[in-house]
């Protein structure tokens, strides 16, 4: 099993991080994207908070949050709730579907 992580920083005042990774989660699992078979091997996708992604200029002072995806090394800067099927759908692209 392939395991691919979307980390999301919550380190602003604001909160939105905690926003942004429901809004991931929710958009997952409302585009079947939580857990896919792909040539015979399952790809789970879990959404994690974290409290930094070494990006704070466009995360801790902005209207978004940081996101990064593993193990593609994309990042994301300041992400907002409503950004979230766009994400993950570009995360579906990456993995071919
Ligand atoms: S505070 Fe969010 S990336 Fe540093």
């Amino acid at each position: 099993m392939l395991e691919r992580r979307v980390f999301v920083c919550t380190n602003q005042k604001s909160g939105v991080g905690e926003d942004v990774a429901k809004a991931i989660k929710k958009e997952l699992k409302a585009q079947d994207l939580k857990s896919v078979v792909l040539n015979g091997e399952k790809v789970r996708t879990q959404v994690q908070t974290c409290n930094c992604l070494d990006r704070c200029k466009h995360c801790k002072k902005g209207p978004g949050a940081a996101v990064v995806l593993y193990p593609d090394d994309v990042y994301y800067n300041s992400v907002q709730p409503k950004d979230a099927p766009r994400l993950v759908q570009e995360l579906a692209a990456r993995l071919g579907l």
